[in-house]
């Protein structure tokens, strides 16, 4: 279905060939609803290629643009701006016809790709802590949403369970390790004991050699080692389980660094071969003399000791999932620190002649009311599962108030959704490279830009459908009359120009923000106009903007990867 965007943007090519002119500038929705809704610089630019008054530009390609059927007829402000004004009913036609469509006006994509996104991806014998939760939000609403187009997506979670961190895990299990604490709580246990061997390890070079020891015995096959790093994988990996099903997360593939292991050693006979890699001071590494930025930066793919590394990983991995999974686009999803990494990776990929798409999709921090990184009073890294369960203990404290009749069963499902909306919202809403102070008033207020809010308007359209008795509206045509309800319905036409918006640079907080206005304009037209109580047409026409305007809010919110309950 196209959008009035497209329409308009048609009318506009067309105008400007009758006119003898170029194709130029862009159609976008108006930066001030004053002006209009949509609104072109074409006259801008063409004047100024062309070394015209914008302004008599303007008026030619008025002269020619044929928009009677959706728009008031056309106008020119400023230095030559032209502002398209909808019509009430060209927005009644196109909303009863988005009533019809399960997709509500988004458009499948004509070029599916097979992406892979490489998103969360905690590490072994560390909780996943809050800076996951981000990794892990963002690339689920992406790898929603790209589905959502069409693409075919294989989300694969690319857990660090090979890393250094063994050798230290190891020394600890075998002589700082307590069964019964390990029992209670294996992820509190495994992160002890990894702590307390880090702080002796720094005092003590002789436990730091006996460190370095265990990991090269588990790397080259020790089995007593091996069966320790199997035991700290399960445990962790029965700690994420929980996370994800909590959040809704689930992955198609999880392969981990150890996936990897074996086929280090020809990555780095391969790129020896080919001359992409050379040996300095024993090391093997990856030069970029002629990036200015990369100069002094090589890649370091195998140690000096022989050991491989992160990089060696991440160059096998592409292998991987260019060769054998036959990606054509790769979106990894990681904080900022890591953008040097990537750089090296995607770089040498080119240079072994892959063709696929890469992006390196990064985030920046939560911090804490202090506005550092957000930390336990011990300064800990905030494990991710006590975080979820707070938010649900809040989130149920506010059910409780609104809503104390409902059933326990009821509450504790509400709470969830609110809780865990909260948190992914919190995140989802900011642009993805901006750090945000963590807080739960904040998250959990039921005013303002929070999951709480949106979810609000959706349960107060069910509530309105619950009272007329109605499940759905049968109407093929909408009568528009109030300024609040045209608000909203063009609205509820801008779904399908927002949503594409998202994957153009990864940002879901457009499509949060859209969210927000939708449901403030929600309200809006909820004040003004009665919907039960008044006369037909009246209320039929507004029950179905009800139930259009509760259809977005679900949808949108979906691909965010957020619940909507039907009660609060
Ligand atoms: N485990 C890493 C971390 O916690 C993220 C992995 C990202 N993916 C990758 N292919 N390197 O920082």
């Amino acid at each position: 279905m196209e959008t009035f965007q497209t329409l308009l943007a048609k009318k506009l090519a067309d105008a400007l060939t009758a006119a003898k002119l170029p194709n130029a500038g862009e159609l976008t929705p108006a930066s001030d609803a004053r002006f209009g809704d949509y609104q072109t610089n074409a006259a801008l630019v063409l004047a100024k290629q062309r070394g015209e008054n914008p302004r008599n530009v303007a008026e030619k390609i008025l002269g020619r643009v044929d928009v009677g059927d959706l728009c008031e007829p056309p106008t020119v402000a400023g230095v030559g701006f032209i502002n398209f004004t909808l019509r009430a009913e060209a927005v009644a036609k196109k909303a009863a016809e988005l009533l019809q469509d399960e997709r509500l006006g988004v458009t499948k994509t004509t070029s599916t790709r097979k992406i892979v996104i490489d998103f969360g991806s905690p590490n072994v014998a560390k909780p996943m802590h809050v800076g996951h939760v981000r990794s892990t939000v963002l690339g689920d609403a992406l790898a929603r949403i790209a589905q959502f187009f069409g693409h075919e997506v294989i989300r694969d979670n690319h857990i660090g369970d090979w890393g250094t961190q063994f050798g230290m895990v190891i020394y600890g299990w075998k002589n700082l390790l307590d069964r019964q604490s390990l029992q209670r709580d294996p992820i509190a246990e495994l992160v002890r004991i990894y702590k307390e061997t880090n702080e002796r390890s720094t005092k003590d070079p002789s436990v730091r050699e006996a460190c370095r020891q265990e990991l090269v015995k588990m790397q080259s096959g020790d089995a007593e080692n091996l069966s320790i790093w199997k035991q700290c994988v399960d445990l962790s990996m029965g700690d994420f389980e929980r996370a994800y099903k909590l959040l809704d997360i689930h992955y198609d593939i999880q392969r981990g660094e150890s996936f990897y292991n074996d086929r280090l050693p020809k990555v780095v006979e391969r790129l020896l071969k080919s001359g992409l890699a050379e040996i300095s001071e024993g090391a093997v590494c990856v030069f970029f003399r002629d990036i200015p930025e990369l100069a002094d930066k090589p890649c370091i793919i195998r140690k000096r000791d022989g050991g491989y590394n992160y990089a060696t990983t991440d160059v096998a991995t592409v292998d991987y999932r260019i060769n054998d999974l036959k990606a054509d686009t790769i979106w990894i999803v990681t904080g900022a620190p890591q953008i040097l990494h990537f750089k090296q990776i995607f770089e040498i990929a080119r240079r072994e002649g892959y063709k696929a798409d890469f992006r390196h999709i990064t985030h920046g921090s939560i911090l804490g009311e202090n506005r550092k990184l957000m930390k336990t009073r011990s300064g800990d890294n905030v494990p991710l599962r006590e975080l979820l369960d707070e938010a649900c203990a809040r989130a149920r404290k506010i059910v409780e108030e609104k809503n104390p009749d409902l059933s326990d069963t009821e509450k504790i499902d509400i709470a969830q959704k609110i809780g865990i909306g909260a948190v992914k919202y919190a995140d989802l809403s900011q642009y993805r490279m901006t750090d945000y102070v963590f807080s739960w008033d904040k998250m959990l207020s039921l005013q303002g830009n929070t999951a709480p809010y949106l979810q609000n308007a959706y349960v107060r359209i069910r509530s309105i459908f619950r009272k007329a008795g109605e499940t759905q509206t049968k109407i093929d045509q909408l009568v528009l009359a109030e300024a609040a309800e045209i608000n909203l319905a063009k609205l509820l036409c801008q779904f399908a120009e927002v949503v594409p918006q998202v994957l153009n640079d990864f940002r879901p907080n457009i499509l949060a923000n859209y969210l927000f206005e939708l449901a403030n304009s929600f309200h809006t037209f909820y004040e003004a106009c009665p919907v039960l109580k008044s006369e037909e047409p009246a209320r039929s026409s507004r029950l179905a903007l009800c139930d259009l305007a509760g259809r977005v809010l679900q949808r949108g919110l979906d691909l965010l990867g957020i619940k909507v309950p039907e009660k609060m």
